[in-house]
């Protein structure tokens, strides 16, 4: 089983391109294991716990409940309108998470892992939180966005973080791919040297906040939203449930020969999900060969880098920009100009020109050819029996290479460059069509009636049909519904079934009779100039 999550989206606000294009790429991801033939579960939702949320909810003269059961809807209907489809919702707020971060509070301060203690901290009265050194500018002081900053004593509940630390460098050491790409892996290295032996606050006193979890076993305090949060992973997998509306969680968890892939930004690598999420997994219990494994991406930014941000005004609205250039241009642009674990840059102009160059013009271009030349040239049946020439067989050879450089790049989690591999042998295809010109052949034959140049058109286009099958079996992880389209006109249905291992040229049947062409890439039209 493939369990597969991402982070859960804060729903202090809207969705933005990041929150995008993280849940695209786990779609994609979670579509291509299945393609694979592996059994996948893909778990996605939302936080709704936290300091902000309580802040925006009164700001905004609403229940916090109210408020978040309101943002959530943005964010389930963004999946719905982009095509995410996921196997498991979590929502942090439901009565099943909750008694599970519950179990697990007491299951904790049980084993000794917890302890309270008053501490004199530097707090922030204006942002109501308090300051760490990470908090400093550059000059080493607290910049007037935290406005008054005063000393105050508070009891809280420490988590022996501490205590785990020598595991975790050693489990680091000795498992090369907790974390991919790999050169994340000192990030979190580096990150234990800096700050050894500092136990984790994980409460919060009800009198400063509210909007949280509450301690089983002492109720006037609520859980730190990080701790909440991480545990969906394992809540919503069915962890200490015993509700029957859940997953099983050996299934997904621990009698799972595979380890749990968390997808997850760069910014929460550390120390969140690097360090707090890996060593309460330990403390729980859970054996160094069930700590899941973290595939960090990387950032969308504004055009020349700049951070996007609601006072840059550079903020880009996905449910917009669907709405305005169609769901495949989005999900494809997201996951096609950028390489998983970098950075990239959020650029219009490239949206329109990557979808015009490779699927309006090239990959269009070959499914028009390849359809209506069949329907104008043969009836529209596909012959697949005439004799191969060295361009059919070099075509054959350039199918066979994209599908084996498009399977290695997928399983690395590359879908860039999975992409590059399809769009270079539909390249391939239009530059084959371009030099047989079966519509040339065509007009000869009207006036020679040569049956073996008929044969040769037939085989022409068998080769374009075939590669258009193809396309639609690789490109389906991506984009499911014009992938579903195109099988659609190939009349070939069963194409949806089909498993990757099991994938070969031969898809298209000898005699078989395919349907009507319509243009499933139509180009877009850039914007015009405001
Ligand atoms: O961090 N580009 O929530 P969040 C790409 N609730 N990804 C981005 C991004 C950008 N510009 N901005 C944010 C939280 N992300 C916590 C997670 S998990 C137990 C709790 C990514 O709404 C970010 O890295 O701030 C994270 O993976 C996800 O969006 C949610 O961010
Ligand atoms: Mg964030």
């Amino acid at each position: 089983m493939f369990y597969l999550t991402t982070a859960i989206d804060y729903t202090n606000g809207s969705p933005h391109i990041g929150h995008a294009y993280e849940k695209v790429l786990a779609d994609v991801i979670a579509r291509y294991r299945r393609l694979r033939g592996d059994e996948v579960y893909f778990l996605t939702g939302v936080d709704q716990h936290g300091q902000k949320v309580q802040q925006t909810a009164e700001k905004e003269g609403v229940h916090p409940a109210t408020y978040v059961k309101r943002t959530t809807k943005k964010f389930s209907n963004l999946w719905e309108k982009l095509g995410v489809r996921y196997d498991g919702w979590a929502e942090t707020t439901d009565d099943r998470h909750k008694a599970c971060v519950g179990a697990i509070l007491s299951s904790l301060k049980e084993s000794g892992q917890l302890y309270k203690k008053s501490k004199k901290d530097l707090y922030s009265v204006r942002q109501e939180q308090f300051l760490t050194d990470r908090d400093r500018n550059e000059q080493g002081e607290f910049g007037p966005e935290w406005g008054e900053v005063i000393e105050i004593e508070e009891e809280n509940w420490y988590f022996r973080l501490s205590d785990h630390a020598d595991w975790l460098v050693s489990f680091i050491e000795r498992t090369e791919d907790f974390v991919l790409p790999a050169f994340r892996r000192n990030e979190v290295l580096n990150a234990l040297q800096r700050s050894p032996g500092l136990d984790l606050c994980i409460s919060r006193p009800k009198s400063r906040l509210r909007w949280g979890i509450e301690f089983p076993f002492d109720p006037e305090y609520v859980t730190y939203v990080w701790f909440d949060a991480l545990i969906n992973y394992i809540s919503f997998a069915g962890y200490q449930s015993g509700s029957g509306d859940l997953p099983d969680f050996g299934k997904l968890w621990s009698e799972n020969d595979r380890r749990p892939v968390h997808i997850i930004g760069k910014d929460i690598l550390v120390p969140a999900h690097g360090i707090y999420w890996l060593i309460m997994l330990h403390a729980m219990g859970f054996p160094d060969d069930q700590i899941p494994q973290l595939l960090v991406h990387g950032f969308w930014n504004g055009l020349r880098g700049e951070k996007m941000s609601k006072s840059l005004g550079n903020i880009v609205d996905p449910s917009e920009l669907a709405d305005k250039f169609g769901v495949d241009a989005v999900r494809y642009y997201l996951v096609r100009d950028i390489t998983t674990g970098k950075d990239s840059d959020f650029d219009l102009d490239r949206l329109l020109m990557l979808f015009n160059t490779e699927l309006a013009n090239a990959l269009g271009n070959l499914c028009n050819r390849a359809l209506n030349m069949s329907q104008n040239f043969t009836g529209g049946v596909i012959t697949t029996t005439g004799e191969l020439t060295a361009d059919d067989l070099a075509l054959r050879e350039s199918l066979a290479t994209s599908l084996a450089d498009y399977r290695a790049a997928m399983d690395e989690y590359d879908i860039s460059r999975g992409l590059e591999a399809i769009n270079r042998h539909v390249v391939h295809c239009n530059g084959y069509a371009e030099r047989m010109k079966p519509w040339e052949m065509n007009k000869e034959w009207k006036t020679s009636n040569d049956p073996a140049l008929k044969a040769r058109i037939a085989t022409v286009l068998y080769h374009l049909a075939e590669s258009v099958a193809h396309a639609a079996v690789l490109l389906s992880p991506v984009l499911p519904e014009a992938s579903a389209k195109l099988a659609a006109q190939l009349s070939l249905p069963g194409l949806e079934d089909i498993k990757l291992p099991a994938l070969a040229w031969g898809l298209i049947p000898d005699g078989h009779a395919i349907g009507k062409p319509k243009p499933v890439f139509p180009r877009i039209a850039p914007p015009e100039q405001e």
